[in-house]
């Protein structure tokens, strides 16, 4: 499962970046937004610290025409670059002609298995179904994640299945459960995947006994 570090914080990225595990960064309008920076500098400056990274970059018009207009500009802008596009009529419309022409899309707030269809019968090439979001209202959100991933499989689209909105470790399980084929997630919770206090108490003891016995390397 490809691993994408969510967020528009270059430093976040440089820091997951040097993990040496990261297969990609997704942002969206919130996350520039909150960044605080300009879009396009913030865009190029995450494809600069992934240079083997997908990067996803969403655009903001609603319209099929505007949608067009601005997907063609971002993906000028960086052969890395995915168009994050939200899942509308408008959007499939574009995705449709994007993928036509050749541009990698990435279809985003989907919540059904049913908007899935419609994201990958236009050739998306990242489907990015949200988790959290529908579990902040008591739902399994990650049963949609696993029908869509079952759905590209059984019928043979092309799309990759991307688990969104991911809000703990436990999601990113749960995702490998489900047959995702990336996840992304927050800085945080991407920290958290390191954690577990066996490994910091066995880390301990190690050195500890190491220590005692007055070892050393070389
Ligand atoms: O890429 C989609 C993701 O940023 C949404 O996450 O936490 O805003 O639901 P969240």
């Amino acid at each position: 499962m490809k691993l994408f570090i969510d967020t528009g914080d270059v430093g976040e990225v440089r820091r997951a970046a040097e993990w040496g595990i990261l297969d990609g960064c997704t942002t969206n309008p919130s996350l520039i937004a909150k960044a605080g920076r300009g879009f396009k500098e913030t865009v190029l400056e995450i494809c600069e610290i992934l240079p083997e990274g997908e990067i996803s970059a969403e655009v903001v018009s609603t319209d099929r025409e505007g949608m067009l207009r601005e997907a063609r500009e971002i993906a000028s802008w960086h052969p890395n670059i995915v168009v994050k596009v939200p899942l509308t009529p408008a959007g499939v419309a574009t995705v449709r002609r994007l993928t036509d022409e050749g541009i990698k899309t990435n279809v985003t707030l989907v919540f059904t298995v049913s908007q899935a269809l419609l994201a990958a019968k236009a050739g998306a090439t990242f489907i990015s179904n949200f988790v959290g979001r529908v579990d902040d209202v008591s739902t399994d959100g990650m049963a949609a994640v696993a029908e869509t991933v079952a759905m590209v499989e059984r019928y043979g689209f092309d799309s990759q299945v991307l688990a969104a909105s991911v809000r703990h470790p436990r999601h990113i399980v749960e995702a490998l459960a489900a047959g995702a084929h990336i996840a992304t997630a927050p800085m945080a919770v991407l920290e958290a995947l390191f954690r577990h206090p066996l490994t910091d108490a066995g880390l301990e003891r190690f050195l500890s006994d190491w220590r005692k016995a007055g070892l050393s390397i070389g």
